[in-house]
This record gives C-alpha cells, structure tokens and sequence, in this order.
C-alpha cells in the first residue's frame, strides 16, 4: 500500500518534522509540499537537514479555492499551520482525502470554549464532531475509523499520557497540578519576541497561567474518558525552560486510597501494554527529555509516598508531541502497522 500524502505549511518546523518522518516511511509518498511565504524555495534550503535526501520546490499555500482540486488524488493530507487556518481549508477538502490537522482549530468540541481560549471565533464549527481527537494511546479503536483527525497539542500529549491511568481507574481526586518545561521549538520557527534565543537562552520563565489553550484539550479528553467533568480539578502551568526539542511534565496528584509504587507501576503496564511508544521505567526514575529527542517515544517515570503521587514524562514536542503522532495516526487510519516509519532510537548522549 503506498499512502499519496501532501503536507501543508512543509516550511515550519511541524511541518519539516513531517516531511524528515515521511521521506523514508515505506507505505507513503509525499506528493507536494506547501509553504506560504517561503513557497517556491526548495526544500532543503528550507530544511538543511534534508539536502541530498529531498529535491523538491515548495507549492504556493493552497486557499478555499484551490485546495479541492490539489488535494483530489491523495489518500491523505497534513495541516502544518498556525492556529485558525486550518479551518478555513478543511470544509473544501474532498472526503476521499483524510485529514491529519496539527493545529488546534479541531481539538475543542465547543466553539465556545475555543473562542475563549484561541482569541477567535470558529468559521467551520460544523466540521467539529466529525474530527477526532488524536491521542493514538487513548482513542486508537477511533482514529482507525476516522477521516479527520486532530492531531493533539504538544504540552497536551505529554500530560495526558502521564495522567490518563491513573484517572481510568478513578484513583485521584483533585487538585491534578500539571507542570510542565518546553523547549523553544514549541514556539515555531518565527522568531517572537518571547521566542527570540536572546530572550529564551540561559533563561527560565513560566507563561499563560490558568489559560493555556491545552487545559480545555487535556480536560476534554479526560472527560472522554471518563464521562466525568475534569476542568475544574486541573491547573496547568508551563514554562520556558532553555533548550531547543523536548517537554518535561511533572504532574503531583493526590490517590483517593494510598497506593505502593509497584502498584502504580502495574496499572501503568497494563494501560500502556499495546502502547510501544509509551516506556515506563519504574518508580523513582525521572525521564530525561535527551532520550527522547527526534523519537516518537514519551517515557514515564513516577514516584509515591502515601497518597501523593508524582509522575513525570518526556517527549520530543516536534515528534510525539506534533510530527510523529501525526504520522503515528496515519498509520492507524491505513491500517498500516502503528510504528511503521517511526522505530527510530534518539542519541546517546
Ligand atoms: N512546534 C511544536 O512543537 C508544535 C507541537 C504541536 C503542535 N504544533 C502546532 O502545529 C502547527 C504548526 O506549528 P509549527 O511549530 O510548525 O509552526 P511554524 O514553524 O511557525 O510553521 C508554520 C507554517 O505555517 C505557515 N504560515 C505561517 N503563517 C501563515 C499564515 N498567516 N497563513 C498561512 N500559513 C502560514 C508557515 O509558512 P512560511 O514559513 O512559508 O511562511 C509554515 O509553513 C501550529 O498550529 C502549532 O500550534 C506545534
């Protein structure tokens, strides 16, 4: 099986992500690449990483008008693009093409929890319950049956995959305080002036308390899991921690009941027993963001005393976090095999 994929906003770095990823994935093909203003350069002027691996020029960025008919003849297409352009595309896209969107214009079932959090209204909030949410470890049986999938935030992935057994098993209650560290590449690859590396280097800062836009994300998974309200027991707080790949989550909890490491441990093991991506290395051992780097991996380490729990996870925001879960999803809404492309290991050190 060859999946014919074209990736819009190929110049960014989610979307450069994508294109690393796919290049030497063995069941797809890249088709076209879009930018916006860089369009036309080449790919690898864009990408260095990829001379001598990629030889094509970037398409112009496909509009409400065109998309259609630039879409027609692929099996699926990749949404790279800042938050809320994605929306002005997608109800143009033909349903025999599928949608893997890496922004956050699909995520939020409510187009009023998205106002509130994204500064804008929704254009297509009629596309919104056909998407779904593309944790692959929490909603696989879904995403295998979906045409539009909403590709999780970065900050979100990390969170929910450290929180979601133990909330499955309803062994919290509340507060649930999720801390989290970025890296710079979270920000994409226009300089801001938040963003800037005189800024962000040899520095350490926290940002957006109480409204980050992944605290509805994460609150509505939760609820999809569960069928219980979450919002309200949850505080995220991140932080710009001073390297350039990679998310930190330490996430303190509250057990209803005390539990003991190792039983912790099993109810991690048996949530994630079919989840290769997901690697729990034991009580008392905190992942490290460089294992994980350029992987599709997010490793899981936690530690107990009575009833207060902490868990921590890493992951690479441009992988796990964005490009290779979205690859990740493809890959089980072909029925391909769920690693294929993706059994990369990270460097050492
Ligand atoms: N970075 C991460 O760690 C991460 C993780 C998870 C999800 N995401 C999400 O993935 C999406 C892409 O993120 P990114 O980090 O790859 O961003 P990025 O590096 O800033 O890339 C943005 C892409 O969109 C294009 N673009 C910029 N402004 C545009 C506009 N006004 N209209 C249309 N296209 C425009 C850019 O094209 P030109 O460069 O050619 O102008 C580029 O291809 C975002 O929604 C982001 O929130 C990012």
């Amino acid at each position: 099986m060859t999946i014919r994929v074209g990736i819009v906003g190929g110049s960014g770095y989610g979307g450069g992500e994508l294109v690393r990823l796919l290049l030497f994935h063995p069941a797809a093909e890249i088709v076209w690449v879009a930018a916006h203003e860089q369009a036309g350069r080449s790919i690898a002027e864009v990408h260095p990483n990829l001379r001598r691996l990629a030889e094509f020029r970037l398409l112009p960025l496909p509009t409400a008008e065109t998309i259609g008919s630039l879409t027609e003849g692929l099996d699926c297409v990749f949404l790279a693009l800042p938050h809320g352009r994605s929306m002005e595309l997608v109800p143009r896209i033909p349903e025999s093409v599928k949608v893997i969107d890496l922004a956050g214009d699909f995520r939020l079932k409510d187009p009023e929890v998205f106002k509130a959090h994204y500064g804008q209204s929704h254009r297509a909030p009629e596309q919104l319950e056909r998407f779904v949410y593309g944790l692959t470890e929490l909603q696989r049986a879904e995403i295998a049956r979906a045409s539009r999938v909403a590709n999780p935030g970065c900050f979100a992935t990390a969170v929910l995959l450290g929180l979601a057994p133990l909330v499955a098993a309803r062994q919290l209650i509340g507060p649930v305080i999720a801390d989290a560290k970025t890296g710079s590449s979270g920000a994409g690859a226009k300089p801001l002036e938040t963003t800037h590396h005189p800024r962000r280097a040899n520095s350490f800062f926290a940002y957006k308390p109480f409204i980050h836009p992944h605290l509805p994300e994460i609150a509505q998974a939760l609820t999809h899991l569960v069928e219980d309200r979450w919002l309200e027991h949850l505080l995220l707080q991140v932080h710009s921690a001073p390297v350039v790949r990679g998310i930190f989550a330490s996430l303190y909890l509250t057990l209803a009941e005390p539990m003991r490491a190792e039983e912790i441990g099993d109810l991690f093991h048996q949530f994630y027993a079919d989840a290769f991506f997901v690697r729990l290395l034991g009580p008392n051992v905190s992942p490290d963001i460089t294992w994980v780097k350029h992987t599709n991996f997010c490793d899981i380490g936690w530690a107990v005393q009575g009833r207060t729990v902490i868990i921590f996870t890493a992951l690479d925001n441009l992988v796990k976090g964005a490009a290779g879960q979205a690859v990740q999803n493809m890959n089980v809404m072909f029925g391909v095999e769920e690693t294929t492309g993706l059994k990369w290991p990270g460097s050492h050190p």
